[in-house]
Order: C-alpha cells, then structure tokens, then sequence
C-alpha cells in the first residue's frame, strides 16, 4: 500500500511510485483511507468509461458504514454535493449540457479579449514594480503565482460566474482550507459551510437579478427542459469556481516553472521554432495540474489490470503517473520535452463523460498569458534554487506555494 504523503513533499517521486506499482495501485489517502488508484493511461480509459465505476458516494461501503469521518479532510473533494461532478447518466448530461455550452471552444473564444486585457493590466503592474525597483537600485523576488498566475484564472472564471470582485480575497482563503490536507476537522465543516453561503448569496442575488453570467443562466429553464434547482446551481457554481482556478494557475506556474528550468527549451519557444502549445501541452503531461482525482466507486466487481477492484470501494485517477506511463509516452517519459517526437496525447483533462469541459478556457488563458509573460520579461530568472520551491499539501493539485522570480536578469 502506498500512503499518499499528506504534505506533498515528493509529488515527482510518488508519482513514479505509483506508476511503477500500477496500473492498478492499492492508496491510503490521508487521515488512513484506503482507495485503489489506476495509474496508466490505457486502464485509466477503460475505467473511466465503465458504467459500473460510478460517482454517487452511496455505493462506497466505507462511507455508508461510516468508516470514513463526515470531517475527514478531503470529504468536500470526495462528496462535495449534488452536481454533474457526483452522478452519471442522464442526470449528468441534465446538470453538464449549459456549462459544457458555455465552455465551447467557439464560445470561450469570445472570452479572448477580456483575458488579454487581465493579463495587460497584470503584466503592466509588474513592469511598474520592475521599473521602480530597478530605479531604486534594488530589484526584489517577485512571487509570480501571486502577481500573475493567481489573478488571471480567478479573475476569468469568477467573471464568467457573475462573482463580484470584492468575494476573490475570502474565496481564495476558503480555497486555501478547501484543498489542503492540513485544515483541523473542526475547520473543514466550517469551510464548506461559509462556501455554501457564499456561493447561495451570489445564487440568490442572480435570481432576483439576472445578468449576462452563466450562474443567471444556469437558473433559467431551457424551452421545455427541467430547469436545475437552487441547490444544483450553487453546487455547480462551488464546482466552476474550485475547478477553474487552481487548476490553470498550476498549468501557468508549472509552465513557466518548466521553462526556466530548460532554457534551451524556452529559446525555441521564445523564436516561434516550437509552438506556445507545445509547452503547454508538455506541462499538462509531465507535470499535470491535477495530480489524483477523486473518487469514483464500483458498482460491481470490476477486473482490470490482473486485479479485482472490488463492489463497494474506491477508486482514484492518478494523473501524475499516467503522465509518465512509458508504455504510452517512452522511455524518456519523466523528462520534460517540447522536442518529443511522439505526439504529446497525454489525458491531464480526464477522459470519458465527465472529460474537463473547461479545457478550451484553461488552454485558451495559458496560450495568451504564457507568450505575453515571456515577451515583456524574456529574462526572467528562477530567484532560488528549484529543489527549494514546495508543493502546498493539497494532494490532489500538483500546486506550489509561490513561484519567486527576477523579472529581470
Ligand atoms: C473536470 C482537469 C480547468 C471545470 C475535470 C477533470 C479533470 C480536470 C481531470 C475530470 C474529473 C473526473 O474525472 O471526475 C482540469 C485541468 C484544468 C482544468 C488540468 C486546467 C489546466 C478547468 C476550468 C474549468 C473546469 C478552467 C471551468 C471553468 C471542470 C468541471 C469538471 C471538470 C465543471 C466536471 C465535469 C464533469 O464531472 O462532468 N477537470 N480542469 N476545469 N473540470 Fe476541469
């Protein structure tokens, strides 16, 4: 049994743990869980579009025996309420079909103008602060994720959502306790309590007052169709918001992280030789934002892999070893290679039914934030050793606390 390090102080070494137990994998996630993890690509497919994996946490045995504590830290990750995230079926395309609509490359396209001028106003801001530094004589460490990859995909999702700006800094610390293993049990309740009524003011304010954001409509009833109720749209505006941002910070830091790290790489990049695109998708690969999705559930017995997952437990999609699955990716599958000569088909954005539909966004913001970055600071410089950057203890995200920086070299 691997345990899962609640600290996160070794991602890129458990990773090759569990690739190198799997496909199938036997877990203990935090607080002594045990789960079963698949941790190749070919498997992760075929299960994640096995109708007898499902997500209704009724079906997990230890949690209807009560194994597992309604405060258990991760508890809002693994039941975090009614949503197209924890059923399947029709009732998943019922709850899926408008965000899925509003996600569509075609429609998030539209979102192109207001994204390049977050990350204008963004950069202008730290090129003021490099300026005044570098007047001073003194230029300062910039925390990159802070300034930059924090702001951006906040700012974007929680446009799209209708959120008010003056909600970002209190979301961000209830997102804080939200993903880390660490929050105290008495805090975890507390946190999905005040997120419940965060996000059932923002809901019953759009419902007095519609506006052009897709919580507004997402309360609206198609011609003819059952509209979601008042819970369904809170839950699914919980799940935009938590999915939406984490994430592509941790695409845009690890990207820029990758890249630093590889200056011959970032040359290639920085002379239009290898598309933008083609780092991006490396780092979703290599150093995917999600490092383990939780949880789905079997039904029945389900074999795979030369094991029995068996009816009534858990199973997690490990991304971060799926991403270093050789048999998929080659010999050199740890390495981080915009050159690979394989096409880069890696399955960062989940695979099946509940495949991210946020992915057109995240690769439309990165694509526009990463060129733009390098472009006002093509010297920008790692400001300490990498084997000093941490991971937060949040198991799920491959997420660092801060990326600190030299904008200027
Ligand atoms: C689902 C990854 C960005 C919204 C997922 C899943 C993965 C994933 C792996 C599948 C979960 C499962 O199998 O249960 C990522 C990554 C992103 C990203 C790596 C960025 C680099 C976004 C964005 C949004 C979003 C920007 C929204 C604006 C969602 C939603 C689901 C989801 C709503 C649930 C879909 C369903 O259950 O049907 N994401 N995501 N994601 N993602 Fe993303």
């Amino acid at each position: 049994m691997i345990a899962l390090d609640p600290l996160v102080r070794d991602l890129d070494g458990e990773a090759v743990l569990l690739r190198d137990a799997g496909p199938i994998a036997r877990v203990e996630l935090p607080g002594g869980v045990p789960v079963w993890a698949v941790t190749h690509h070919e498997e992760a497919r075929r299960l994640l579009t096995d109708p007898r994996l499902v997500k209704d946490i009724g079906e997990w045995g230890a949690w209807t025996r009560g194994e597992v504590p309604a405060d258990w830290p991760l508890i809002g990750l693994a039941n975090p309420g009614r949503s197209m995230l924890t059923v399947d079926g029709a009732e998943h395309r019922r709850l899926r079909a408008k965000v899925a609509q509003a996600l569509s490359p075609r429609r998030v396209e539209a979102l192109r103008p207001g994204i390049e001028r977050i990350t204008e106003r963004l950069l202008d801001e730290l090129t003021a602060r490099a300026d005044a530094e570098e007047a001073a004589g003194a230029p300062r460490p910039v925390d990159l994720k802070a300034a930059f990859a924090y702001p951006l995909p906040m700012g974007v999702v929680a446009e799209l959502m209708g959120i008010d700006e003056a909600d970002l800094p209190r979301l961000q610390e209830l997102y804080d306790a939200f993903f880390s293993t660490q929050t105290p049990p008495d805090r975890v309740l507390a946190v999905l309590g005040e997120l419940a009524e965060l996000f059932g003011r923002v809901v019953e304010e759009k419902r007095k007052n519609p506006g052009d954001d897709l919580t507004s409509a997402l309360l609206t009833a198609e011609d003819g169709g059952e509209p979601l109720t008042v819970e369904e749209v809170v839950n699914t505006l919980q799940l935009m918001i938590a999915a939406g941002h984490e994430t592509t910070i941790s695409l845009i830091v690890n990207t820029v992280r990758a890249l630093l790290n590889h200056p011959e790489q970032l040359a290639l990049v920085l002379f239009g030789e290898v598309p933008w695109e083609t780092a991006v998708e490396e780092t979703l690969r290599r150093y995917s934002p999600t490092s383990h999705v939780l949880i789905r559930f079997a039904r029945e017995d389900v074999e795979i892999g030369g094991s029995v997952i068996p009816r009534g437990e858990a199973l997690i999609t490990s991304y971060s070893a799926i991403g270093i699955d050789t048999t998929r990716h080659g010999a050199d599958a740890e390495a981080f290679d915009i050159t690979r000569t394989t096409p880069i088909r890696h399955m960062s954005f989940g695979h099946g039914p509940h495949i991210c539909p946020g992915a057109p966004l995240s690769r439309l913001e990165a694509g526009i934030a990463l060129p733009a970055l390098f472009q006002r600071f093509p010297d920008m410089a790692l400001a300490v050793p990498d084997s000093e950057l941490r991971n937060k203890p949040a198991v799920t995200q491959n997420d660092l606390y801060d990326l600190p920086v030299f904008l200027r070299s």
